[in-house]
């Protein structure tokens, strides 16, 4: 097993019977759902589960999990999901997948939330590796990005891999990728962001991760929040 899939068999043993699980997204959580489905049909563990992508609601179906919509949920037991960084606080930066808001809202539903990751995620500050992704309605793109670039930031609006369309999230959102002052704090810029009109979510998440597992020479580490 490589690193990634060691700690997402790691996150599956922790999912007990009767469980509403979260699934992420990215190939990190496409192992945690192998390993949820393998648990599924050789345990006998009964367990439901919501998708934060169409990519994630299409391989739990293909592995026979049972999906719940997530118009139909009130809470979730558990949400399992990769990050692209995480600080030594476990602040996390999430969303090259782009569909941050279905993220958001299942770990904010969600009792517990397991992060795993490999080494080379960690970092000394959110934002070190990866430029902010930020979930923008449409029509308001320009002024958003209007708005950040007066305090500093740049960027621009992200484009399709071949580069000849802007990625357009599943429920219509445009993503703007935005590289902020170093100096700024990931809860200042939490809190910028989250106080912006016309962004609908950003990949900042702070302070909600419950643990990150972390796979080192084939031993699995667990940090806690708080710990
Ligand atoms: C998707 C995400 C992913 O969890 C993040 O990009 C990590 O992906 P991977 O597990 O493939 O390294 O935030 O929006």
């Amino acid at each position: 097993m490589n690193d990634k899939e060691l700690v997402a068999h790691h996150a599956a043993q922790q999912v007990k019977d009767g469980m509403c699980v979260g699934l992420g997204t990215g190939s990190t959580a496409n192992y945690f759902i192998e390993q949820l489905a393998r648990r599924y049909h050789e345990d006998d563990l009964r367990v439901t589960v919501v998708a934060s992508s169409v990519v994630s609601t299409r391989k739990a179906g293909q592995l026979g999990l049972p999906l719940m919509a997530i118009e139909h949920l009130t809470q979730l037991d558990l949400y399992v999901d990769g990050a692209d960084e995480v600080t030594p606080d476990l602040t996390l930066l999430k969303g090259r997948g782009a569909d941050l808001v279905r993220e958001k809202l299942l770990v904010e539903a969600s009792k517990q939330f397991i992060v795993l990751v490999d080494s080379s995620k960690f970092v000394s500050r959110i934002g070190e590796r990866f430029a902010i992704p930020i979930e923008v309605m449409p029509f308001a793109w320009q002024l958003v990005k209007h708005k950040l670039e007066a305090m500093g930031a740049t960027g621009d609006l992200r484009h399709t891999a071949n580069g000849d369309g802007l990625v357009v999230t599943s429920h219509g959102s445009l993503v703007l990728d935005m590289t902020f002052d170093s100096q700024l704090t990931a809860q200042t810029l939490n809190e910028l962001l989250n106080n912006t009109a016309g962004i609908v979510e950003h990949g900042i998440f702070y302070g909600l991760a419950s643990s990150v597992l972390c796979a080192v020479n084939g031993q699995v580490q667990e940090q806690l929040a708080g710990g």
